[in-house]
């Protein structure tokens, strides 16, 4: 029988050109599953007929929205997890669901080997390649851009040559990588990374320095979930779909830095992610009220070492499992309403309320009803501070005492 490959197909050209390379190197039959994450842009239809068109044996897509917004949005929204405390994950996060989606159709299709588009110096090409052997560790996976040498020049005169139907001439400038949790644009003019990035590199935002009027907005909680905006119920799906229409109207969620690679490379990246960074700033401040102290300072460790774990491609590793759980756990009370400010490429809470709050308001006023006892605080100072006095003691015994300086009042 003839072998088949699952391609993870994008209906970009160095895709479509990798169909008929994969059949001429391999001689296999080739299944293009194209996973719907919410890109935008083309429409599905059009990009499964055009891998039928470049010879794919069959071609579907996977619409995966829904699942990828529950199942690795919301974990990553509950983590607020930021890696680098700047980017919200976005292809980290599309890897996975991709993956499962392959994954299945290898099964159903009988194919031995998963294909992928990645080159070698990122990280996708890891994150794409460990979560097929978490999953199936009996698939091959092959990466003809990198494998195969499939060179953007080669890529295009294989297309004419074989009249596929894509273009090939407009060069976009740009690598992009999106979905609905945010958008990733590198290289070409960004690798320069005293370039100011231009205009046309964004599409999620509009330009925050001239912001229309401020938008409030009020974002209701469940268990760490938006479940409402504005008291308008809403999916996952449609919480981050609304809150990137309104968020990124006003330039929130932009985001240029130089981060660090798996692969032990800097690159520079641009990102817009309007929704992820309000819902993100809404979520923190509601754990800010909801979650008590020793938990709350604790989970910001295991979310960092969550977002470098998904980062780094474990999504699907037993140690990011294990973290779900906590993660999970401390969500038991983070429900509740955030008031947000959206403006000038901030989203700012002004507000918020919670009926698992623990903000005590007779505690924490200064006014008329203080029930703090403060005379308790001086014996709690006492006791708290015994470690720092008696080393304290002991250096100046040893002559290693603080050195003031020799200034005069
Ligand atoms: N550097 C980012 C990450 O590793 C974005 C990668 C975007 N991928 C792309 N093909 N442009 O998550």
């Amino acid at each position: 029988m003839t072998e088949r490959v699952v391609l993870a197909y994008s209906g970009g050209l160095d895709t479509s050109v990798a169909i008929g390379w994969i059949g001429e190197a391999t001689g296999a039959e080739v299944v293009a599953v194209a996973v719907d994450v919410g890109q935008g842009g083309e429409d599905m239809n059009l990009i499964r007929q055009r891998a039928l068109d470049c010879g794919a044996m069959e071609a579907y897509i996977a619409d995966a929205r829904e699942e990828f917004a529950t199942e690795y949005c919301m974990p990553a929204l509950k983590a607020n997890a930021l890696y680098l405390d700047r980017y919200p994950l976005v292809s980290a996060l599309s890897r996975p669901v991709i993956v499962k989606h392959m994954v299945r159709a290898a099964r159903q299709f009988g194919a031995t080997t998963v294909a992928h588009g990645c080159t070698g110096k990122g990280n996708d090409q890891v994150r794409f390649e460990v979560a097929t052997t978490s999953l199936a560790p009996e698939l091959k996976t092959i990466a003809p851009v990198r494998d195969l040498a499939l060179t953007r020049e080669k890529a295009i005169s294989y297309a004419e040559q074989h009249k596929l139907p894509i273009a090939t001439t407009k060069k976009n400038p740009f690598s992009i990588d999106q979905n609905v949790w945010g958008r990733a644009v590198e290289t070409g003019y960004l690798e320069d990374i005293w370039n100011e990035p231009t205009k046309d590199v964004y599409s999620y935002t509009d330009d925050p320095t001239f912001p229309p009027v401020a938008d409030e907005v009020v974002i209701t909680f469940d268990r760490g979930i938006p479940v409402a905006i504005d008291g308008v119920k809403v999916t996952p799906l449609e919480a981050v779909q609304e809150m990137n229409r309104r968020a990124g109207a006003q330039g929130v969620g932009r985001i240029d830095i130089v981060e660090d690679r798996l692969v032990g490379i800097k690159s520079r990246e641009v990102y817009e992610a309007p929704g992820a960074i309000a819902l993100i700033a809404a979520h923190q401040e509601l754990e800010n009220v909801t979650l008590e102290r020793e938990q709350a300072r604790f989970k910001r460790q295991v979310e960092q070492r969550w977002t470098e774990l998904v980062y780094d491609g474990m999504w699907f590793s037993p140690l990011k499992r294990s973290l779900d759980t906590f993660i999970e756990d401390t969500q038991r009370y983070v429900s509740g309403d955030i008031r947000m400010l959206l403006h000038g490429g901030r989203a700012t809470v002004t507000g918020r309320k919670s009926d698992a709050s623990l903000y005590d308001f007779n505690l924490a006023t200064y006014d008329e009803g203080d029930s703090f006892d403060q005379s308790q605080a001086k014996g709690f100072i006492e006791i708290y501070g015994l470690t720092a006095k008696l080393a304290a003691a002991r250096d100046v015994k040893f002559g290693n005492g603080v050195d003031l300086g020799s200034g005069t009042l």
